[in-house]
Formats: C-alpha cells, structure tokens, sequence
C-alpha cells in the first residue's frame, strides 16, 4: 500500500470486459472487476460460505418480466452487471455489492481510483 491509500491493481490495459484481478487490500482480498467499460471493486469473501465470490463470471443481469398467468415471463439482459460465485454461483451487483435476491447480503465495496494509466484501489 502506498502512502496515498492506494493499493496497485494492474495497467488499465491489462484489463478487459468482464476481467478480474484480485488484490490483497490489508487483510482482506478484494476483486477488480472491469464490466462494460467501468471499474468495481468488492470483497472477494462471499458471505454464503466464504468463496472466491469475484472469481465468478461478470456479465450483464438478466431480468423478467412476470406478465400475468398463462403468459410467458419476458426475459432482457439490464444495464447492470453481476459477479457469480463460482462455489455455489450465489449472483451480486457490481456496483453495490448487494446479493440480487437478498440485499441482506453485501460484498462490501471499494473506491477504485485510475491514474496514469494504472488502476488503484482505495484503502479509505
Ligand atoms: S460460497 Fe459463494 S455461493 Fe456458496
């Protein structure tokens, strides 16, 4: 960790669509995550039994549309993306951290800082 608060990830470069690079932030691994061109960046311990819950795919929510009995359920990929735990494939939102179907459950989330061409995780 550097004096600034921020920890290393990787060159900005190194990263693409759906990639993640985990790095360790003083005790606790967190996951870097790169999805439709933004940077996110969650603890890497999933609260149901402690997997690698960042080292799941990163791709984009799909959701349904319930139109009534008898119809089908119209489903459509959102603008939000998702990481999946690769244990159990328990599924969180990028951005908040937040389990899809229980917000109870929370991957904390960090600030992720790029500079120069560099992405950076704060430690604040
Ligand atoms: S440990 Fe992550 S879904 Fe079970």
């Amino acid at each position: 960790m550097s004096d600034d608060g921020l920890v290393e990830v990787a060159p900005e470069a190194d990263f693409e669509d759906g990639d993640t690079k985990v790095v360790e932030v003083g005790r606790a691994e967190v996951g870097v995550m790169k999805a439709d061109g933004e940077f996110y960046a969650l603890r890497n311990q999933c609260p149901h039994q402690g997997g690698p819950a960042c080292e799941g795919l990163v791709e984009p929510r799909l959701v349904g549309e319930w139109k009534g009995p008898g119809k089908r359920v119209e489903q459509h990929y959102s603008d939000d993306y998702i990481v999946s735990c690769p244990w159990h494939g328990w599924s969180f939102d990028v951005e908040t951290g937040e389990h899809i179907g229980d917000s109870s459950y929370v991957l904390p989330s960090y600030e992720v800082v790029v500079k120069d061409g560099t992405v950076f995780v704060s430690t604040e």
